[in-house]
């Protein structure tokens, strides 16, 4: 998911101000009824409160047309919004906006919808280390057919682009058993064009302009509408084709949804959930791996130092020039790409932020009172490149991600001996999850929905989604020659 989406976070539910003891600090010229128009960037609305953190953080307030909205960067306030025992997940206006995309799907669900439970009590095999396993051979499949193509092609190529029509296609090949057949297609009539196009409309900033929705958007709402049909159709035909497949013969995600039943409830998912289910993968899953994927190039091609070191150590193990035969237990023994990975997260974030939502009247930093109800935005944008992680925070820098460099790089707030959350927090933000809501799919290695994520997100696994997209830049890196245009047309493209 762009970080745009999660900065379109308006707010529709007022946090009055007689409610905080100290009101946090807010950009300067504020207007009345307006607010902060002059110091919002609705181009890049994410990186410029980041900047703003700097300066106003690690909590500070952002209002526009009078809806505040709480922005948290700091290190150890987010560990005070990660305590499930005070805070929850919050489903925040950006992802209210896809809600007539996904529904009930596990992304944009409410904390109190039925469904949510039962789907992650079903979905929970789908996400163990056999499970990742399992998804491989799609994986290396699908990025092979990308590295052919790119390699016969001599036009310019939109690395985001193929990136996004690459994690779509492996999420529905892995997770579904279907194809879209959209890696060579250009026909802007495809599932995958409605998909993005429906990202792109969820991603609208503009939407906080009174009338500026109605008047000039008129045509995009249309748009909206036929996109958003044809995604649930073509949804709805993979289920009922699966349905009707007497031989049933795939054992994946969409088999799981269909066969299995929450084990304490015995209750299965209805179609309209498992539609919802799928379309949040889709959503969830693509482009955050694929931006991901296409922000490591861009450095790798940037980096001619670094991404040296990453091909010695593909070339020490592949040593022959044919595509490599990569398997599930090499991914994690790639230690130099692992860390380009894990940098490229933490300076873009390409989930950027979540929300979290007080379940009770509380405190923050012991200064500013919450009601309950009252919500933040956690901007790991922001977090990645707090003052606690060095002067240099700014910089991409792999060898941070060495175990010796991590352990004396970490901010001196963490306790390493404490049970996890400063430390674990940390970790987690610096590899961009979510650092703890215990709904989080992607840092587990054995996905526990019931669990919380700050005990084990500090060494990522093997089998987190994130390992699925470096599997990708392993592929494309060791496919690409020095004359590709490929390789000179990254730093333009990204
Ligand atoms: C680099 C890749 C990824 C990044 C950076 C990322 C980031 C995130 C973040 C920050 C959240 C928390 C959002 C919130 O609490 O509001 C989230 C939630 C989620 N992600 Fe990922 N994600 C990635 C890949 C994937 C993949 C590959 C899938 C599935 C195919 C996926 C499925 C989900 C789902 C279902 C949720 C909602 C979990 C819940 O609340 O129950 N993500 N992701």
């Amino acid at each position: 998911m762009e970080p745009a989406v999660f900065a379109n976070f308006v707010a529709r539910e007022s946090i009055p101000g007689s409610q905080l003891s100290e009101k946090p600090p807010h950009p300067r010229f504020r207007l009345p009824l307006v607010g902060d128009v002059l110091t919002t960037d609705f181009a890049k609305p994410c990186q410029r409160l980041a900047e703003q953190a700097r300066e106003l953080g690690p909590v500070f307030e952002q209002k526009l047309f009078g809806y505040p909205a709480v922005i948290v960067t700091g290190v150890e306030a987010i560990e005070e919004v990660n305590d499930e025992s005070r805070w929850e997940k919050h489903v925040g206006h950006a992802l209210m906006k896809l809600r007539p995309l996904a529904g009930d799907g596990l992304f944009t669900a409410y904390n109190s919808e039925p469904n949510w439970a039962k789907a992650h009590a079903v979905l929970a095999p789908a996400f163990t280390k056999s499970a990742m396993a399992d998804y491989h051979a799609a994986i290396t499949g699908t990025v092979r057919e990308l590295t052919d193509l790119w390699s016969t092609t001599a036009e310019w190529i939109d690395v985001p682009a193929a990136t996004n029509k690459l994690t779509f296609e492996i999420i529905a090949r892995a997770g579904f058993s279907h194809s879209f057949g959209s890696l060579a297609d250009s026909n802007s009539g495809s599932f995958v064009e409605a998909m993005v196009r429906e990202l792109s409309y969820a991603n609208r900033r503009t939407d906080v302009l009174p009338l500026f929705e109605k008047v000039f958007r008129r045509a995009d709402h249309a748009r909206h509408e036929a996109d958003l049909a044809h995604a649930h159709a073509v949804v709805d035909d993979i289920i009922e084709a699966r349905k009707h497949d007497s031989h049933r013969r795939y054992r994946d995600i969409l088999d799981l949804m269909l066969d299995s039943a929450d084990p304490e409830t015995g209750e299965r998912l209805d179609t309209v959930n498992i539609r919802n289910q799928i379309l949040t993968f889709l959503i969830a899953g693509s482009e955050t791996s694929a931006n991901t994927i296409a922000f490591a190039l861009h450095y790798l091609s940037t980096r001619p130092d670094i991404a040296a070191g990453v091909r010695a150590e593909l070339d020490e193990r592949w040593p022959t020039p044919e595509f490599p035969d990569i398997r599930y237990d090499d991914v994690a023994k790639l230690r130099s790409l692992r860390r380009v990975i894990d940098e490229t997260l933490r300076l873009w974030p390409t989930g950027p932020g979540y929300f979290r939502r007080a379940k009770h009247d509380t405190t923050l930093c012991g200064r500013y009172r919450f009601a309950k109800k009252d919500w933040v935005l956690v901007l790991l944008l922001g977090a990645h490149r707090d003052p606690a992680w060095g002067h240099d925070a700014d910089q991409f820098n792999p060898t941070d991600f060495c175990p010796t460099t991590f352990a004396a790089c970490r901010p001196a707030s963490t306790n390493p001996s404490a049970p996890a959350p400063a430390l674990a927090s940390v970790a987690s933000s610096r590899t961009t999850k979510s650092p703890s809501p215990s709904r989080h799919f992607c840092t587990s290695s054995t996905w526990n929905p019931t669990r919380n994520m700050t005990s084990t997100c500090a060494k990522p696994s093997p089998s987190s989604p994130r390992v699925c997209a470096f599997e990708h830049v392993v592929d494309v890196v060791r496919r690409r020659s020095d004359r590709s245009p490929v390789e000179a047309n990254l730093h333009q493209s990204v």
